[in-house]
């Protein structure tokens, strides 16, 4: 996002600072009784502090885990492009299922998850919320996923980084690890405050993993190769999970009128769609309709930078970040509007001398 990080944030990296001192840092009592009271506070998910494994980085979580879990791994595209490299990174065979639009929302397609699922698979990394389509998924979603998981003895990897950014209020984030005993034993949840409150730089993250026989495995795969966690990401992620809730709750406000925005703008614009955006600041848009050979070259072209589709196995969309200031967001849309007609200006232009041309030849065989 383009925002400030709160206030308490940029205090406490202040007092850090000014201590002068950046040695190697350990998590500190008050910093884990942060996370602990905030995953109780937010989600009612009451955690032990042992569970929690630091990271510098939800990427680095995703890597660490197809190295600890031993198979083939599945996952539901269109999707965060490191879930898809990640696997390879490892050496294990990737499966992936396409979600469907049904109703108006992006769902898991259960039939063909249980199709491409046999003894091979162990791991299914979920997203949660979903990037790029903006699910923020509901708790009879996440029981059926559940259940298919403890059918197949799969792990299931939850990567929950926008789980602060839920923009509908009739919605809340429900941590997988929370469904059921079951569910948490089978379960490695990676979060980090980096995404809400804007702090991704400095490199701050945790998994949970209620499971010690899995945990060992996933500390194990990450001895020697995962750095230590920077002291100024630790200091920011104690202040961002105690002490800055009410800055979310603005952020949330206007970040969910920034995507009323985007949608009208999409609604508006002729060959492009998008489904309604739950959590995050990503709108994910079907811009096929536009008939483009390379889509997101001709937004660039246009002055817009959109994450092109075909890198989360999706050609043919394009994921618009509208975490800026209002002024930012107007301008792009500006363009992406420009950007949409002068798509239909050119086809239509296109048809008209197509016309004359047909007008022409039935004048000269006249
Ligand atoms: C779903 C998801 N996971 C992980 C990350 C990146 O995590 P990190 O910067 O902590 O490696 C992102 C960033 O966009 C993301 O959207």
């Amino acid at each position: 996002m383009d925002f400030a990080a709160p206030p308490a944030v940029l205090a406490a990296l202040h007092q850090r600072v000014d201590a002068g001192v950046f040695g190697y840092g350990q998590p500190w009592p008050s910093l884990e009784a942060a996370v602990i009271d905030h995953l109780a506070a937010e989600y009612g998910w009451r955690i032990e502090r042992d569970w929690i494994v630091w990271l510098p980085g939800l990427v680095s979580g995703l890597n660490i885990a197809c190295r600890a879990v031993d198979g083939d791994v599945l996952t539901a595209t269109p999707i965060y492009p490191p879930f898809l490299s990640a696997p390879r990174l490892a050496g294990r065979p990737l499966r992936t299922v396409g979600l469907i639009q049904q109703h108006g929302r992006w769902q898991w397609d259960m039939a063909a998850l249980e199709a491409a699922t046999d003894a091979a698979v162990r791991l299914f990394l979920l997203c949660h919320p979903h990037n790029p389509v903006g699910r923020c998924w509901r708790r009879e979603e996440l029981a059926a996923l559940a259940d298919f998981a403890a059918a197949h003895d799969l792990v299931v990897c939850a990567d929950e980084i926008h789980c602060g950014l839920i923009l509908d209020p009739e919605q809340r984030h429900i941590p997988f690890a929370t469904l059921s005993p079951e569910a948490a034993r089978r379960s490695m949840t990676l979060l980090a405050p980096s995404k809400t409150f804007n702090i991704p730089g400095l490199g701050c993250a945790l998994a949970v993993i209620p499971d010690p026989a899995l945990r060992r495995r996933f500390c194990r795969a990450k001895e020697g190769i995962v750095p230590h966690i920077n002291v100024l990401g630790l200091a920011a992620c104690e202040a961002a999970y105690r002490d800055s809730g009410g800055w979310r709750r603005e952020l949330i406000a206007y970040l969910a009128a920034n995507r009323d925005r985007v949608a009208a703008a999409v609604a508006a614009c002729p060959g492009v769609a998008m489904t309604p955006v739950e959590a995050t600041y990503l709108a994910w848009i079907d811009v096929r309709g536009l008939g483009l050979a390379n889509p997101a070259a001709h937004f660039e072209a246009h002055g817009l930078g959109l994450s092109d589709g075909a890198d989360f196995a999706a050609p043919g969309w394009l994921r618009l970040n509208f975490g800026c200031p209002r002024s930012t967001l107007d301008e792009a849309l500006r363009r992406f509007r420009a950007a949409c007609h002068s798509v239909s200006d050119q086809a239509s232009t296109r048809r008209r001398s197509a016309d004359s041309a047909v007008a022409r030849q039935a004048k000269s065989t006249k």
